[in-house]
């Protein structure tokens, strides 16, 4: 994954336990560098080897780790020109979602090797949604929880989220059930 995701990483780490805890990761994950190039793009077992550090060290569970490394993400990457081109998307939760996918690929232009996530919305009952997350990746499900978490609350609203299917292939969908709760 690019470095912007391990510097978030690194940044969330080092706010939460500091940068004794960090540099402790990176060692234990077998990472030289401390600091990640945040245009660059790195193997993905890089970012895992540094989460199942973080969960070694921490005593956490990849889940207590990555759901609120997703909800911090929100506020890290917002900070940047993409963060913005989301925010055009729309002021509510609803809209934003709709616009993640565009906004992922207006990255891909300053980040080639990206390979992105992919989100599907649909309307299953009154202010309830049923969400598809389509990734190449493995296990990264718990930070999405947070992700969306992170994204209501910048709009100020307030969700539940469950999730209802766990993919068993890598083309398929996690799908979760987001409730908007007024
Ligand atoms: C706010 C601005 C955001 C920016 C700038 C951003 C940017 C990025 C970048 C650079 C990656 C790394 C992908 C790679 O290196 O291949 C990534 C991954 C990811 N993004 Fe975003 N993102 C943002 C918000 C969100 C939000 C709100 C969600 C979901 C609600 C989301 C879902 C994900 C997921 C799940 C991944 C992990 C990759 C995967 O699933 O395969 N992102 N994003």
């Amino acid at each position: 994954m690019y470095g912007m995701v391990n510097e978030g990483l690194r940044i969330f780490v080092e706010k939460e336990h500091g940068s004794d805890m960090w540099r402790e990761v990176c060692d234990m994950a077998g990472v030289e560098a401390t600091k990640f190039e945040r245009m660059t793009s790195y193997h993905d077992a890089v970012t895992y080897a540094l989460v199942g550090a973080v969960c070694q060290k921490t005593g956490k569970s990849a889940d207590e780790v990555l759901q609120p490394f997703g909800s911090y993400w929100v506020d890290f990457a917002g900070q940047s020109n993409f963060g913005t081109f989301l925010r055009l998307a729309g002021n509510t939760f609803v809209e934003r979602i709709k616009g993640l996918d565009d906004m992922h690929d207006s990255i891909l232009l300053s980040m080639p090797h990206l390979k992105p996530p992919s989100f599907e919305i649909a309307e299953i009952g009154a202010d309830t949604y049923e969400l598809s997350y389509y990734s190449e990746r493995e296990g990264l499900s718990p930070m999405v929880i947070g992700l969306l978490y992170g994204l209501a609350a910048e709009t100020k609203e307030k969700i539940k989220v469950e999730q209802t299917v766990q993919k068993a292939a890598v083309s398929d969908p996690d799908v979760f059930e987001v409730t908007l709760l007024r």
